[in-house]
């Protein structure tokens, strides 16, 4: 039985007092949510030693939104994956679409991305999805299995056991646009089904969750979908309440 796995991606937001908030109201009420959920939030890394210290001891866990494969170098800008394990970070999104868009990630980054974070002991939390312009011409499936396949080529499909997939229609981040539950369900199950070709284990135990525009009120039917695992939250895991009633759908 795959457990539930809700993480907030905060993105490019916060402020020192705005951190400490909102995890002050993260702690004040995630004793609401079931213990049969796991939960964390992927600050930005100038925010993970300030977050890492104030869950210390806590049941929400720490991811990352971003990590340089290489461990260190003359890379200016970049974070490694062995410096987020110093930190106490647990998860790491590879190839979010802001990523893959804005900076120009390829399939092939990706995916050495991913194999880093693994050889790392971390859970890469791989992001799959297509575009409004994909998805129009009937190529939803097409490109989130190339996006998949990559990384299988590249880390093998055992890896993806120790790993999270994440299925993010890039039309439904940000825009309060959600792709229906059966939408999103067609999307996970293929998936699924792409790596039960391979490995019927990895694909039974591997969790997939869904990301784009979740909130409190949509979550539980998207969460009650066969295939889907949880969510990976952007603007509605910026608000404590918001968020613990999320993860409180999840159960
Ligand atoms: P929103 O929840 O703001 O649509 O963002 C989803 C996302 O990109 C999470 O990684």
């Amino acid at each position: 039985m795959r457990r539930k796995l809700v993480l907030g991606n905060w993105k490019m937001h916060g402020s020192k007092a705005q951190v400490r908030q909102l995890l002050a109201g993260l702690a004040a009420r995630i004793g609401e949510v079931s213990s049969a959920v796991d939960v964390g939030v992927c600050p930005t890394h100038l925010h993970i030693p300030l977050v890492a210290d104030l869950l210390a001891g806590s049941r929400i866990g720490l991811g990352a939104q971003d990590a340089y494969a290489d461990p260190s170098g003359a890379v200016t800008g970049a974070v490694s994956v062995s410096m987020l394990v110093e930190f106490g970070v647990s998860w790491v999104l590879v190839g979010h679409s802001e990523r893959r868009q804005l900076f120009g990630e390829t399939d092939q980054q990706v995916a050495t991305k991913f194999a880093a974070v693994l050889e790392q002991g971390l859970v890469p939390v791989l992001c799959v999805g297509e575009t409004l312009q994909q998805r129009q011409e009937g190529d939803t499936e097409t490109v989130v299995l190339a996006q998949l396949q990559a990384v299988i080529n590249k880390a093998g499909i055992e890896a993806l056991g120790n790993s999270v997939l994440a299925y993010e229609p890039v039309w439904a981040i940000g825009t309060g646009e959600t792709a229906s539950p059966a939408e999103a369900q067609i999307v996970h199950q293929a998936l699924r089904a792409h790596m039960a070709a391979m490995n019927a284990q990895v694909a039974a135990d591997t969790r997939i969750i869904y990301g784009g525009s979740v909130k409190g009120a949509n979550a539980q039917q998207l969460f009650e979908q066969a295939d889907i695992d949880g969510g990976l939250i952007g603007g509605a895991s910026l608000e404590a309440e918001e968020f613990i009633s999320i993860c409180k759908n999840a159960d």
